[in-house]
């Protein structure tokens, strides 16, 4: 039996590290698994502009521990209304390292947000133009499409067309939670890549009702039925370049998912390779994690891959029940279980 694994030191493709004492909890619970993680700009108000870009990135920097080496890479968040030039300057300033595509009202701080894709295809060309990835959030916003099937409709009424028309466009489709993205990510050219959360991994939607309403396992996209699970599974641990690691670790207090009316969002950076690796474990593929963790994700970005490891034990610990800090109270995600695998 594997007792340790040392892998290169991983990337998070995909994190909210929100802003103000949240942003204090949640960075050095990234940093200390992550070398570098794609930041969300879905802030209120959100990051649409370079100079806001920096400002976040210094406020990041200052939340990560003065022993740890981690590089936010930041992304702008597209509205209707941007302007390429801005997005550009940004990319070839070395402040942007991609654009995030929130449909409107698609999630949390979505508000601004694109409200129809044809609103963007300046941005789209421009993109196109500069080898500049965009980061998609592939769910229809339509209050007569069911919610476990916003993401395949995604597919066939945004996606699709959207390749056809920019066919050079790198993207990434992100948080995929469903069989369907799976095959329409193997299918299509190498230019479009996926990420794969932890917990897409391990939870299907009966999570959400397991005995009563279960707020900490909902987030957005919401898991699916096992079957996408299944199929999540079998790509994360493939070995396909196409399918990497991001968390969609996103943190809101434990009162505002206990609520009536609950925030979307896992956390799950404090355990999130502790997690994956389990899963690996489970597939028989321990020998495919490293790969999947902090290899595939560089390649599509065209980054150089980290120096230095981190090295996962075989060894039990347990996952408090809360993470508590001055007024802040989350439930991160394997709240109260025993995970099987520890970071040295
Ligand atoms: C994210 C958040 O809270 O910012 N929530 C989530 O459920 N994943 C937004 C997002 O990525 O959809
Ligand atoms: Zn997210």
């Amino acid at each position: 039996m594997i007792e340790q694994i040392k892998i290169r030191r991983p990337d998070d493709w995909h994190v909210h590290l929100r802003d103000g004492p949240m942003l204090a909890l949640a960075t050095p619970y990234t940093a200390r698994q992550f070398a570098r993680a794609i930041v969300m700009p879905n802030l209120a108000p959100p990051i649409t502009t370079v100079a806001a870009a920096e400002a976040y990135r210094d406020r990041i920097k200052a939340a990560v521990p003065r022993a740890i080496d981690f590089t936010p890479l930041m992304t702008a968040y597209l509205t209707d209304e941007i302007d390429p030039d801005e997005i550009e300057r940004g990319f070839r300033e070395n402040v942007f390292t991609a654009c995030k595509l929130y449909p409107a009202g698609a999630t949390t701080n979505s508000a601004a947000g694109v409200t129809d894709i044809g609103k963007i295809t300046r941005v789209l060309d421009r993109l196109q133009a500069i080898g500049m990835p965009l980061l998609v959030h592939g769910e229809v916003v339509s209050p007569d499409i069911d919610i476990f099937d916003r993401e395949a409709v995604f597919l066939d009424t945004v996606l699709s067309p959207t390749m056809r028309d920019f066919p050079d466009l790198k993207v990434v489709l992100e948080h995929i939670t469903t069989r369907d993205s799976v095959q329409f990510v193997e299918a299509s050219g190498l230019n479009l890549a996926a990420t794969i959360t932890a917990h897409h991994l391990r939870i299907d939607r009966n999570a959400m009702f397991d005995g009563g309403i279960r707020p900490h396992a909902y987030c957005l996209p919401v898991a699916k039925r096992r079957l996408h699970r299944e199929a999540l599974r079998k790509a994360a641990t493939s070995g396909n370049p196409k399918f990497f690691l991001g968390t969609d670790s996103a943190p809101h207090q434990k009162h505002e998912k206990e609520s009536a009316c609950g925030c979307a969002g896992i956390f799950s950076a404090p355990y999130a390779l502790e997690s994956y690796v389990q899963t690996f474990e489970e597939e028989n593929a321990l020998d495919r994690f490293e790969a999947f963790a902090s290899e595939f994700g560089p390649r599509f970005y065209g980054l150089p891959l980290n120096e230095g490891t981190v090295t996962l034990k075989r060894c039990t610990g347990d996952v408090a029940e809360t993470i508590t800090e001055s007024e802040l109270c989350l439930v991160p995600f394997h709240a109260g279980e025993t995970l099987r695998w520890q970071m040295d």
